[in-house]
């Protein structure tokens, strides 16, 4: 499919640094926009960045049909541009679309646009270890219209921007026993704004106590843990490493379908099972509780330092003497670059 372009006047190319790039904050040139209207995706478009102009009664503002995915491109050694697993985002779009009554969006527009969008912007793709240039899909719906009802308009969206690494020293963990992100039912398996939206003010409160991120329990008894804000978690504990089954109530993340599929090749025995925050503690009792990890497209592994549950704070031994998660990390590092011979598929030529 080709796509049309219309292409920016004047490159913002000269505002990146590659040395300090905060993420979040600078985007590309170009973006790709599609229209779904009468049933059908119209043809899509890639255009200069810029802003939307929508109806103030845009049905999304008021209701909250909207996802996204978070993917991300890197150049590999010859400086091709190249994508990280962008089949399995565009699966995962579709369940959350899916699940908030959002049409599919297909293939072409999804991985074909994205690859089109990521060539034509390849300079902005940074090239240290541990940068990339993140993309993030999205889709909402754009019905004129503040009635409550499954919209009948959507708009899909690529934009990207150059992204650092995320957190830039090992993370400090509350772990929640009050507040609740996902309940068996609801949409914790999407990635629907309204997730993230829920998960403001509970992070807001505990930034405030000083810790980074939320580790969210389950909704029932506040037991079992599930997940991190942005990320998937990893315990090891012995020398097995454990992470949250997936189910209804935890992204099935990408970074994390990657970890443990190299673990398991290279001998490591991984569970995937509930894990309660008890058998954490007594983990960390008994001096077996060796590493703890977050796993993530925006943060890729992100070492814990520390977490508190109630009053017990369990320090975790230091960074440098991980070998699980340092070993995991840097060949995820070295595939994605292009490194090490991508033995998956997990890697797309843009
Ligand atoms: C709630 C949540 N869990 C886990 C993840 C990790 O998923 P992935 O590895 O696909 O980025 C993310 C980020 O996308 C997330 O937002």
């Amino acid at each position: 499919m080709d796509i049309p372009v219309t292409k920016v006047e004047n490159s913002r190319i000269h505002q990146l640094n590659p040395a300090n790039i905060q993420f979040g904050k600078l985007y590309a040139d170009h973006m790709l926009v599609a229209h779904y209207e009468d049933g059908a995706w119209k043809q899509p478009e890639i255009v200069p960045f810029g802003d939307l102009h929508l109806s103030p009664a845009t049905t999304f503002m008021h209701y909250g049909q909207a996802i996204f995915e978070g993917v991300k491109a890197y150049k590999d050694q010859q400086g091709n541009p190249v994508i990280f697993r962008p089949h399995d985002n565009w699966k995962r779009m579709n369940r959350s679309a899916a699940r908030m009554a959002m049409p599919d969006v297909p293939e072409d527009i999804f991985i074909e646009g994205m690859r089109q969008l990521v060539n034509l912007d390849k300079a902005w793709i940074p090239t240290e270890e541990g940068t990339s240039l993140y993309l993030r899909p999205f889709m909402i719906a754009t019905d004129e219209f503040i009635g409550v009802k499954p919209a009948e308009k959507f708009t899909f969206l690529i934009i990207t921007s150059p992204a650092g690494p995320y957190y830039s020293k090992p993370v400090s963990i509350y772990v929640q026993d009050k507040f609740v992100r996902a309940f068996p039912g609801g949409i914790g398996f999407t990635k629907a704004a309204g997730n993230y939206g829920a998960s403001m003010y509970p992070t807001q409160q505990i930034r405030e106590m000083g810790y980074d991120q939320i580790l969210w329990t389950d909704g029932y008894e506040h037991k079992y843990v599930q997940e991190i804000g942005t990320m998937n978690v990893f315990f090891v504990i012995g020398d097995t490493v454990i992470t949250p089954e997936l189910g209804e109530t935890i992204l099935e993340g990408v970074t994390r379908d990657s970890v443990v599929t190299l673990l398991r090749e290279k001998g490591i025995k991984v569970e995937e099972r509930p894990l309660s925050i008890d058998e954490i503690v007594a983990a960390h009792k008994a001096g077996t509780l060796r590493e703890a990890f977050g796993t993530g497209t925006a943060a890729s592994i992100s070492h814990i330092a520390e977490l508190t549950y109630n009053d017990y704070r369990m320090e975790l031994p230091a960074a440098e003497t991980w070998e699980i998660s340092e070993w995991v990390k840097k060949e995820m590092n070295n595939i994605r670059y292009g490194k090490v011979a991508d033995t998956h598929n997990w890697i797309v030529k843009a």
